[in-house]
């Protein structure tokens, strides 16, 4: 699978290992920064980033790490079709990607340890999007974004 990746400053180390492994699982990353964990960014720019290669489909899933994973969840959720989801465990995760149908996980590096990022994101990637309630659930997300869409035109 193809996932786009980035964060701020206070997410950097988190996102690099992040990046190491799933490739190591086989899965193409691309990074779109930042690039280190000294200087200051700002995280509405990286959550944007990714949120765009996940919309206009560069990227099939998106992971986004900040300090909270809040600021960049805002800013990733801003792009029209991007369903971002900060969680904090595995059954958030799970849960994101199966009920709310999530294409990008969001992670706070201040608030949870590398051990448990990494079961959140393998939870994520292993649940399989839910079916029935979930899609006509989905729809009027999807319907929200046309409609914010609509109203910058
Ligand atoms: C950066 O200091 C911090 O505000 C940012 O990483 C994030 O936690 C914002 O939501």
């Amino acid at each position: 699978m193809r996932i786009a990746m980035g964060s701020d400053h206070a997410g950097f180390d988190l996102k690099d290992l992040l990046a190491t492994t799933l490739e190591s699982w086989g899965h193409d990353v691309i990074d779109l920064g930042t690039d280190n964990s000294v200087d200051s960014v700002d995280y509405p720019d990286f959550g944007a980033a990714v949120g765009n290669a996940v919309a206009s489909r560069r990227a099939e899933l998106g992971v986004v790490v900040c300090g909270t994973g809040i600021g960049i969840s805002i800013a990733a959720n801003k792009v029209a079709g991007v369903r971002a989801a900060v969680v904090h465990d595995v059954t958030s995760a799970r849960l994101a990607r199966e009920h709310n149908h999530a294409n990008v996980l969001c992670l706070g590096a201040r608030l949870i340890g590398a051990p448990v990022a990494l079961d959140a994101l393998e939870a994520w990637l292993n649940a399989i999007p839910g079916e029935g309630r979930h899609v006509g659930r989905i729809a009027k997300l999807h319907a929200l974004d046309e409609r914010n869409v609509e109203e910058e035109r």
